[in-house]
C-alpha cells in the first residue's frame, strides 16, 4: 500500500524438522536388550591429541572385553571420518557436528544393550559436555593425556611433520587448540606405560561402571 517494500508473510510451515516429530515408543526397551546382553551399556569416551595412544588402547580394552563376554562397538575417528562423516572437515563448526553424530551413534548402540568405544580427539569442552549430556550416565571420559611431545615424537602417521611445514591447517596441538578434559572419570599418559599396563589400568578403573545394575 506504501510501496516500501517490506518481508512480513507469515511461514505457516515449521522451522525446525523436528517440530512435527513425536518420540515413537518400542517395547523392546535399551532395558531389555541389556538384560538379555547381561550387561550394563556404556560409552567408553578416549579423548587425546592425535598420536597420544587413544585408538591402540580402545583397541586393547575392546579386546579384554570381548574376551570377558561382553558385546561391544568401536568407533574410531579416522574410520567414521571414512563413512558416515566424510563430509565434514577440521574446521570447529565440522568437528561439533562430527562429535555431535559420533554421540548420538554411540548413544544409538547403548540403546542396543553394547559397550561403546569412541575414539576421538574432541579437542573442545563444550562438545564433549555436549557428548555427555546426549548419553547420559553411560558416558565414561578417558583423558589420554600423553603430552604433545611425545605424540610429535611418535608421528605414526606422520601427519605431525605436515602440520609443521604448514601443509594441514587446523592441526590439533600445533595449529588447533585442545582444551584439556577438566572431571575426566579416567587419565592416562600412555608413555608412562606399557600398553599391556595401560589396558591393565583402564579396565581396572571401568570395573565399578560395568557392575552398575542394568537391570
Ligand atoms: S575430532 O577433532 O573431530 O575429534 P577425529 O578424532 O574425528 O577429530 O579425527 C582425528 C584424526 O584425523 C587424526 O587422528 C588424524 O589422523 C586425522 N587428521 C587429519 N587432519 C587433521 C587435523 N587438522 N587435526 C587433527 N587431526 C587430523
Amino acid at each position: 500500500m506504501t510501496n516500501v517494500t517490506a518481508n512480513c508473510e507469515s511461514i505457516h510451515h515449521s522451522l525446525h524438522s523436528s517440530a512435527n516429530i513425536v518420540w515413537q515408543e518400542t517395547d523392546i526397551t535399551r532395558e531389555i536388550r541389556s538384560q538379555q546382553k547381561g550387561q550394563q551399556p556404556l560409552t567408553l569416551w578416549f579423548t587425546g591429541l592425535s598420536g597420544s595412544g587413544k585408538s591402540t588402547l580402545a583397541n586393547e580394552v575392546e579386546k579384554r572385553l570381548l574376551f570377558n563376554g561382553n558385546h561391544t562397538m568401536l568407533l574410531d575417528g579416522d574410520n567414521i571420518r571414512l563413512g558416515l562423516n566424510k563430509n565434514l572437515g577440521f574446521e570447529e563448526s565440522d568437528r561439533v557436528e562430527n562429535i555431535r553424530r559420533v554421540a548420538e551413534a554411540a548413544k544409538l548402540m547403548n540403546d542396543a544393550g553394547l559397550i561403546t568405544l569412541a575414539s576421538f580427539i574432541s579437542p573442545y569442552e563444550k562438545d564433549r559436555q555436549n557428548a555427555r549430556d546426549i548419553i547420559g550416565k553411560e558416558y565414561i571420559e578417558i583423558y589420554v593425556s600423553t603430552p604433545l611431545a611425545e605424540c610429535e615424537r611418535r608421528d605414526v602417521k606422520g601427519l605431525y611433520k605436515k602440520a609443521r611445514r604448514g601443509e594441514i591447517p587446523n592441526f590439533t596441538g600445533i595449529s588447533s587448540l585442545y582444551e584439556v578434559p577438566k572431571n575426566p572419570e579416567i587419565e592416562i599418559d600412555t608413555s608412562q606405560y606399557s600398553l599391556d599396563d595401560a589396558t591393565n589400568y583402564v579396565m581396572k578403573k571401568i570395573a565399578q561402571y560395568l557392575k552398575r545394575d542394568y537391570k
